[in-house]
């Protein structure tokens, strides 16, 4: 860097702080500068050279010399106003030269009018490092997966992997297999887990805000838009991990924006001039088949490859029927504590008939079938009437397929398509997530399911 001329660094001495005042090793004052001198009613030329004990009363200058150690935000008492000042030994070449001092605030009423400025901020951001905090650290590690099945053991091992390395993982299993579940623990064993985790719902946010939430916009982008801009999702998973699900119903134009950011790892804003670089892990989920949509033209191939770098196929619960003891007995004592109640268990009947059953909700099914049990029950052990009439039904029809049960005495036709109703709908409260995703997989309006509950009493 070239060398300042001498006005230059004096001028940035009086912006950079209030008053300054330097002192050599028997320190003498060598610089001290002109708001300073006319505070103490002296002048640059007669400050020159003198004691610094002469100079300023109350003075810590020498003190510093002798200790070497830096006092930060001291008080210091000059003509009967309180200061704050900072004073710092300085070294050339290693070697002690003199001191520095500087007065930050001229009186304790300027340092209130700052504190208070700063305090609030302060507060504020605590509030929100907490926050951040809570919402983005990953809630699940390796021990909440649940299940010894070879094949899900494979799958749990998989990830383990991925948890050690910085690759694309690309989860994919049946809806309520655990996908969300596993990508929490890869983010949460790796070494990645101090930095954000920032989940992603490509199905929930509408298509012309998907750009913007994974993105973020500059100010002015849109009508609308936040004054500043805002960051997106991939900004604010920086040097952690972002966790794109649903990505099968990713539209295809953001297919294209997230395959360029794969391949580039940059971002560019909605509205932004340039790009910026992004540090981020991305795992993404679907319990779409891929391969099947990249056939269709509905998913684009290239990103389909990027993607499928270590993919890990979650199994469904029918296919690891045997770990439905082991978990049921982990939700359960998820919801005594939730719900307050002490040891709950599972009767043989109620177990052996979880067995028999095909759980197309996967093990979200069996979380919602526990908790709707422990609603119901009085005791502390959940039995077969407890349990939704679709799985009260006889076994051997379960494994036909969940056909209408044909009554042995003919009912009026009104009450059997009622009561085919009421289960279809019990069911798919149990399968879904929600009741929005109730409704969707009965293919009937939110209202109208919400209409259909009330009917029902469900
Ligand atoms: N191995 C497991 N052990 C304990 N609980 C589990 C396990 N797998 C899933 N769960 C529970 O099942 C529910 C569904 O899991 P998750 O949300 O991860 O499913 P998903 O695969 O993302 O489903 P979807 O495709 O519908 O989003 C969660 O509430 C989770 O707590
Ligand atoms: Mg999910």
């Amino acid at each position: 860097m070239k060398k300042l001329p001498y006005e230059w660094l004096e001028e940035i001495i009086n912006l950079a702080a209030e008053w300054v005042v330097a002192v050599d090793r028997d320190a003498k004052v060598i610089f001290m500068n002109t708001a300073y001198c006319e505070y103490l009613g002296t002048t640059q030329q007669e400050a020159f050279g003198k004691d610094v004990r002469d100079v300023i009363e109350n003075t810590r200058m020498h003190i510093v010399l002798q200790t070497a150690r830096a006092e930060i935000a001291s008080i210091h008492t000059i003509k009967g106003s309180e200061m704050i000042a900072n004073r710092y030994p300085f070294y050339v070449n290693g070697e002690l030269v003199g001191a520095v001092g500087a007065v930050m605030f001229r009186n304790a009423e300027e340092w209130m009018a700052y504190s208070n400025k700063v305090q609030p901020l302060m507060e504020e951001l605590d509030y929100y490092k907490k926050r951040f905090a809570n919402e983005l650290k990953s809630k699940y590690s390796f021990e909440d997966l649940i299940g010894t099945t070879e094949s899900f053991m494979e799958a749990k091992q998989l990830a383990a992997r991925a948890s050690t390395s910085q690759s694309v993982v690309l989860l994919t299993g049946k809806s309520g297999t655990g996908k969300e579940l596993f990508a929490h623990a890869i983010h949460g064993a790796s070494t990645r887990s101090v930095f954000p985790f920032v989940r992603v719902n490509s199905a929930s946010i509408p298509e012309q805000l998907l750009e913007s939430e994974l993105f973020g916009y500059e100010e002015g982008a849109f009508t609308g838009a936040k004054k500043g801009g805002k960051k997106g999702k991939f900004e604010l998973a920086h040097r952690g991990t972002i966790f794109l699900d649903e990505i099968g119903d990713m539209p295809l134009a953001m297919q294209s924006k997230l395959l360029r950011v794969l391949q580039e790892k940059e971002i560019e804003r909605v509205g932004g001039q340039g790009t910026a670089p992004v540090d981020v892990r991305v795992i993404a989920a679907t319990h779409r088949n891929l391969e099947e949509m990249v056939k269709q033209g509905k998913f684009r191939e290239d990103l389909y490859y990027r993607l499928n770098v270590m993919k890990i196929d979650i199994p469904s619960l029918m296919e690891r029927k045997q770990d439905i003891p082991a978990i049921a007995a982990v939700l359960l004592r998820k919801l005594e504590k939730n719900f307050d109640r002490p040891v709950i268990t599972l009767s043989k009947e109620a177990e052996n008939r979880f067995l028999l059953h095909s759980w197309p909700g996967n093990v979200r099914e069996l979380e919602n079938v526990l908790e709707r049990a422990v609603n119901v029950m009085d005791g502390s052990v959940i039995r077969l009437d407890h349990l939704p009439l679709y799985l009260q039904e006889e076994p051997s029809q379960e494994a036909e397929g969940r056909s209408i049960k044909t009554p042995v005495a003919v009912m009026p036709l009104k009450y059997t398509l009622q009561k085919a109703e009421k289960e279809a709908i019990q069911h798919a409260l149990c399968q879904a997530a929600n009741k929005t995703e109730a409704a969707r997989l009965l293919g009937i309006g939110k209202t109208k399911l919400y209409d259909k509950c009330r009917e029902y009493g469900l």
